[in-house]
């Protein structure tokens, strides 16, 4: 599904006009130096969604002789910064890789262990945070197989922000774009099962239904921290038409000014979703005309 712009939904900085019915821009609340980046932004050009790879904790750490927790605390604090820049340019949809299937599978225990606890106490001492910031956080993932205590406070700061209507904060958690599918097709094998649907009915925006993000539109730029060139296994039906933009900057390193920096650059993009963009040359008026060259 091609993400859809409503038309007029920002206009100037000034203006400050709602997001959605009760969000609001709050540009006033940057910081000095975002909001020198933020002036070179074209506001009708915002994305919708931003999706955000969040790499490097574990450098980060080494690069001063630290134990790798302290990164992923490091990182934490990078979370709760981004998300609050994000709110007050009225982004409606952050999505931020947090803990991958891979992760659960793969790390050391007492590693994954110190995650599920880290991420408990960010729900719980940041909670207030998001209120202020009317901040709305949702996850994706197989979250059912976390710890029951992790699923708890899952649950409590979901209920407790659901009815906020600024940025949705998305983590997805204990995730994996290649299960989302498998989750989303299963889904879909029995719907169509019961429905007695053959499955040459089944169209994109079917799957689109079943997937995880099915109530958000797909990420407009995908960021990854610290320098790496790869998907690992994030949002792949979603990011089809995303626009990617990679950043030497480690996680822990990565503030809100660097989200706007990398909107600019999304912004000096052409997206052409298939199609053709305006420096693509001239299209040919009757096609017919035109002669094939032997090749
Ligand atoms: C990659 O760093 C990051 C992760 C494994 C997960 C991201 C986790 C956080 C940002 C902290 C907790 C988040 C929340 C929401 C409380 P890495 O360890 O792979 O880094 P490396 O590649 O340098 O080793």
């Amino acid at each position: 599904m091609l993400p859809v712009r409503r038309p007029g939904s920002r206009k100037s900085v000034e203006e400050a006009i709602p997001l959605y019915p009760s969000g609001t821009l709050r540009i006033h609340e940057l910081t000095a130096e975002e909001r020198a980046v933020y002036a070179t932004l074209k506001p009708e050009r915002l994305p919708e969604h931003v999706a955000i790879i969040m790499d490097g904790n574990g450098r980060w750490a080494g690069r001063r002789s630290l134990k790798r927790f302290l990164g992923h605390q490091q990182g934490a604090k990078s979370v709760q910064l981004v998300t609050e820049t994000a709110s007050r340019i009225g982004l409606p949809w952050l999505t931020l890789y947090a803990f991958s299937l891979e992760n659960n599978l793969r790390r050391p225990k007492a590693e994954v262990s110190f995650l599920m606890r880290l991420l408990k106490s960010y729900l719980e001492s940041n909670l207030q945070r998001m209120m202020d910031n009317n901040v709305r956080i949702r996850y994706i993932g197989r979250t059912h197989e976390l710890p029951a205590e992790v699923q708890d406070k899952m649950r409590w700061a979901e209920e407790a922000t659901a009815h906020n209507t600024g940025t949705t904060l998305t983590l997805a958690l204990n995730y994996g774009g290649r299960s989302e599918l498998v989750d989303a097709f299963r889904s879909l094998a029995a719907a169509m099962k019961d429905k007695h649907l053959p499955s040459d009915r089944i169209t994109e925006e079917d799957i689109h239904r079943h997937l995880y993000t099915a109530h958000m539109p797909d990420p407009d730029l995908l960021i990854r921290s610290s320098g790496e060139m790869r998907i690992s296994n994030f949002l792949l039906w979603q990011i089809a038409y995303t626009e990617i933009f990679v950043t030497e900057r480690l996680w822990p390193d990565f503030r809100g000014i660097h989200l706007l920096e990398a909107i600019a650059d999304f912004q000096r993009r052409e997206r052409r979703f298939g199609g053709i963009g305006e420096s693509c040359g001239e299209v040919e008026a009757d096609p017919e005309q035109i002669k094939i060259a032997a090749s």
